[in-house]
């Protein structure tokens, strides 16, 4: 007979460890540190192991036990588990929406207002956890939706999947299937495929894939190793509990233990699930697990069960799918672009393909080695992947696809614009085409020379610039200057007023300030924010070509590498002459910038860069950046890693991320003021 005092302290600390449990993995808040959590689940494994007959199935040390299966075993859900009808556009959630209506109405409901439930359509693997009198029975996948496997092992080792209902979940049912979608955390997932390339194991493709193969393992060791996570949205089969609504069912799963979205929100009308779908599409970024879309559910069980399901979809649902951030496409043929310092940029011509909700034809390949580790082929069935706004790109090619017609990639031996020989840069991928002359490197140049950032001149796109160029109008940017209106008009598709407008910008341009004709010239490194380094420190373009390596690298924020970039370039008597004839035109070559008004050089802060975000409590930003010039200091927009400090305030955008990633010091107002009180 065991000694009740043992199995009361047995009791206790099950209790306390589950409490914390669910403190730490469901709500997120714990109320312990993790020291103290490992010592009383330490003194409950020591008591077990000295009491093996008092050991229960529901005990939190037994969530990783069993040895491995030789095979999973089928069961049969209690009830369907049911799948949804998307709605890939907001005509066909308003199609559903409105069919819905129709229903109801025919239901003989009065349909107005009816209250939906949104949820976030998570992107992992449907479960079905059957609870048999408070205790985890059976915890099954979704199969084909009447019998799925039997992976009770390894869903007991998803540490916020509860052994047992808590009793707070009232009605308690004797037998109840939950429903709920596994899922690999984002971050769990990289570094899962890190830990996997380092030891040359296949990588998974994507988050999915992963949570897949790691609930699909027959020893459950390795499951536990995996980070698994779960949220649960609904129940199946209930004994004995009718639940009112959707709501309701949440609220009872929160009550009975179970991890529930937070972001889940009610909502009312078409115009309303639009709107709520929009705010999803433009956060699901920044969220730990991936989404594809929003599922929209009518909230009165009732009604539910009145409207049925047409197969496998229930009427009463629908996904409303955000548009694909992935696609396949055929890779046509890998292509050249000779960019202005030379370098040969391969990029990929597509079939054209909608991805992200844009058509897609083209996508950088960055260099040689990456098409190689890819081992893209011209003519391969490609994955592209475009997430947010970034430029897409080629993941992987589909390499079961391949015909045997595909061909390799080889970086051509000769610059594709000119012939010359190319060249390949010690210490650096790319491959450079190494005549000055080269008409790629020309246009390319002159195409930056005008472009917004740099000179900014208005009607001068990348077609005049080829036509002027073809016609032998101008050899460089400096010839830009001497086209007359005449010349112009007598273009194609070009009119006189035209032509007068497109000389005046041209002449407008004179006024740039000398860090922007600085960027201009496109010295190799020297972006605008370098430029400006520069010209702050050398005063104008013409005192910085006349100046070593050694002084130029002394400037801050410079380093070695730019610093004879420039040098470099300017003892070409190519760009010399460049200059020299910019000059001429009358662009601010020798004229200095014009001096920081602010008087400030030797402040506290001189060589500091600033970076604001959010506002401020008290300070305006006008006021922030003349307390930070008045010391000396810089004010720039965007956070690098020569960013001495990120000024922080409510509701930053994502300049605060950039610089946690690049340990940038991270200041607020009370920071900033105590800085500059030195
Ligand atoms: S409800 C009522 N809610 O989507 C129909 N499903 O395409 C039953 N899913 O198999 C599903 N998040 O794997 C529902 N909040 C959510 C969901 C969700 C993800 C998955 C689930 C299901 C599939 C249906």
């Amino acid at each position: 007979m065991a000694d009740p005092a043992i199995s009361q302290r047995l009791d206790e600390l099950r209790e306390t460890i589950r409490h914390h449990e669910y403190r730490y993995y469901v709500l997120d808040s714990p109320e312990i540190s993790d020291a103290e959590y490992d010592a009383f689940f330490q003194e409950l494994q020591e008591l077990e192991a000295a009491h093996p007959e008092l050991v229960t199935a529901d005990s939190p040390t037994q969530r990783v036990g069993g040895e491995p299966l030789p095979g999973f075993v089928q069961v049969r859900h209690l009830e369907p588990m049911l799948s949804l009808a998307n709605a890939k556009n907001e005509e066909e959630l308003k199609a559903w929406y409105a069919r819905l209506m129709k229903l109801c109405a025919d239901a003989g409901t009065d349909y107005w207002d009816l209250p939906f439930v949104l949820e976030p359509k998570i992107d992992g693997l449907a479960v079905s956890l059957r609870y048999e009198e408070g205790r985890l029975a059976i915890g099954a996948t979704r199969g084909n939706g009447d019998i799925g496997e039997d992976v009770t092992q390894n869903i007991r080792t998803i540490p916020s999947v509860p052994l047992a209902l808590r009793p707070e979940a009232q009605p308690f049912p004797s037998v109840v299937e939950v429903r709920g979608e596994v899922y690999l955390p984002l971050e769990a997932f990289a570094r899962l495929n890190e830990q996997r390339l380092a030891a040359g194991e296949p990588t998974f493709a994507n988050p999915r894939n992963a949570a897949a193969g790691s609930l699909r393992q027959l020893d459950p060791r390795v499951t536990a190793s995996r980070p698994l996570a779960a949220w649960f949205y609904g129940v199946g089969y209930v004994e004995g509990v009718e639940f009112p609504t959707q709501q309701s069912v949440l609220e009872w799963l929160r009550q009975g233990g179970f991890r529930v979205n937070p972001h889940i929100r009610a909502a009312a009308g078409a115009d309303d699930i639009v709107e709520a779908f929009r705010w999803w599409q433009d956060h699901r970024a920044d969220l730990d697990y991936d989404i594809d879309g929003v599922v929209v559910k009518l909230d009165n069980r009732q009604l539910q069960g009145v409207l049925g399901a047409v197969g496998r979809d229930p009427r009463w649902a629908v996904a409303f799918k955000f548009p694909p951030t992935t696609a396949q496409t055929k890779l046509l043929s890998i292509n050249i672009n000779v960019g202005r310092t030379g370098v040969l940029n391969p990029w990929a011509l597509l079939e054209p393909v909608e991805v992200g909700g844009v058509t897609v034809e083209r996508a950088t390949l960055h260099n040689e080695e990456d098409i190689k580790r890819k081992d893209l082929r011209e003519g391969d069935i490609v994955v592209l992947q475009r997430a947010g706004d970034v430029i897409p790109q080629i993941v992987a090619p589909l390499t079961d696809l391949r015909t045997g017609l595909e061909k390799p990639f080889h970086m051509p031996d000769k610059c594709p614009s000119c012939g010359t020989a190319v060249v390949r840069v010690p210490r650096e991928v790319a491959v450079r085409c190494p005549n000055p002359d080269c008409p790629a490197k020309r246009s390319e140049s002159i195409k930056h020379f005008v472009s917004k950032s740099a000179m900014d001149i208005d009607g001068v796109g990348e077609k005049l610039v080829d036509r002027l160029l073809e016609l032998g109008l101008i050899k460089d940017a400096a010839g830009l200057y001497l086209v007359k209106p005449g010349q112009l008009a007598n273009l194609e598709r070009l009119g006189e007023k035209s032509a007068a407008n497109i000389v005046g910008a041209i002449e407008a341009s004179k006024t740039r300030p000398p860090d922007r004709v600085l960027f201009a010239l496109g010295i190799p490194h020297v972006g605008a924010e370098n430029a400006e380094l520069l010209i702050e420190r050398f005063g104008s373009v013409a005192e910085l070509s006349r100046a070593s390596a050694e002084e130029i690298a002394e400037t801050p924020g410079i380093g070695p590498v730019i610093a004879a970039s420039v040098h470099e370039f300017f003892r070409d008597p190519r760009n010399q002459d460049l200059l020299s004839r910019l000059e001429e035109a009358g662009l601010k070559i020798s004229e200095a910038a014009e001096a920081p008004a602010k008087g400030a050089e030797g402040g506290p802060l001189t060589g500091k860069t600033f970076v604001l975000t959010g506002t401020l409590p008290s300070l305006s930003r006008q006021e922030a950046t003349e307390m930070i010039e008045a010391r000396g200091g810089r004010v720039t927009d965007s956070v690098s890693a020569k960013t001495n400090y990120l000024v922080v305030g409510e509701s930053p955008g994502s300049k605060l991320a950039k610089a946690e990633k690049l340990g940038v010091p991270i200041l607020d107002e009370e920071g900033l003021r105590h800085l500059v009180a030195g």
